[in-house]
């Protein structure tokens, strides 16, 4: 928590909004998606996804396969109250389908299920899309299921499994490219690393990758530091939430700080 604190005060002081940034590309990106303050109708759909589930008080047995939770600390968990305390932010869900939509992201990598709220953001931004995610808590992936049926999503395929199983060289997943790859879980610098390495022959020149929580601890923030500084990385843009990396050649490689 120290970290984040620190974290933010330094972001802060050194994040721009649109006017600081002279790249077209990235200026595009903040002022037609990140500030697009268009109300889509599918943000009723997320809405009413977000309302179905915290009305929803079945108790699910969660096994959480990352650094575990900040708020919760046993397994049983309420559905109700994982949307409310531990579930992706409004804001940060509309955002995640504009990025989505912007970038027109037809197969789409999601590490990090839960209860689905990111999944259906992603879903909602093109119904010819393909959504594959992942999650190791097979209950948790049921009852995320349950509400993509209720809320007829075709475009999402569900993978019960841990993510560097998924990953692994032996998959069928084979070279397969994604547009876009959400990471949304495992908290665990090494480990986030270990993934960002996988998936680099998955990604085409402009796929793009969301990191979630890159200030959640010290060794989560030198993992970002260290995909940044790839020589595959272009572009990356620190929001603090998330942080996203491009691989676009036609970019000079540069870093900037964005508040969103
Ligand atoms: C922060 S939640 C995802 C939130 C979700 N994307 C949303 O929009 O609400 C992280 C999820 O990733 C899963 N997870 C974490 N590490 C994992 C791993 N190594 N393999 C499989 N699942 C993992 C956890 O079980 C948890 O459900």
């Amino acid at each position: 928590m120290i970290h984040q604190s620190k974290s933010y005060i330094k972001f802060i002081r050194l994040s721009k909004n649109r006017h600081g940034v002279h790249s077209p590309f990235v200026y595009d990106l903040v002022t037609k998606c990140f500030n697009d303050k268009k109300t889509y109708p599918e943000y009723e759909i997320l809405k009413s996804h977000r309302k179905a589930l915290r009305s929803d008080t079945s108790m699910v047995e969660m096994k959480d396969f990352g650094q575990g939770s900040r708020v919760f600390k046993g397994n049983a968990r309420k559905v109700s109250a994982v949307v409310k305390n531990a579930g992706m932010r409004k804001k940060r869900q509309k955002l995640l389908f504009r990025i989505a939509k912007y970038f027109n992201s037809e197969n789409i990598l999601e590490l990090g299920t839960s209860l689905g709220l990111g999944t259906v953001a992603l879903s909602l931004s093109n119904e010819f899309s393909a959504i594959h995610t992942v999650e190791g808590c097979p209950n948790t992936l049921l009852k995320a299921q349950e509400y993509f049926e209720k809320f007829n999503l075709h475009n999402i395929q569900i993978h019960q499994e841990i993510f560097s199983d998924f990953l692994s060289e032996s998959r069928s997943f084979g070279t397969e490219t994604f547009d876009l790859i959400f990471i949304d879980g495992d908290h665990n610098g090494e480990r986030t690393l270990g993934y960002f390495h996988s998936l680099l022959k998955h990604v085409h020149n402009d796929s793009l990758i969301i990191f979630d929580d890159i200030y959640w601890s010290k060794d989560m923030t030198a993992a970002w530091q260290q995909i940044i500084a790839n020589e595959k990385v272009t572009v990356s843009i620190d929001t603090f939430q998330w942080g996203l990396v491009f691989f676009r050649k036609e970019q000079p490689k540069q870093h900037f700080m964005i508040r969103v």
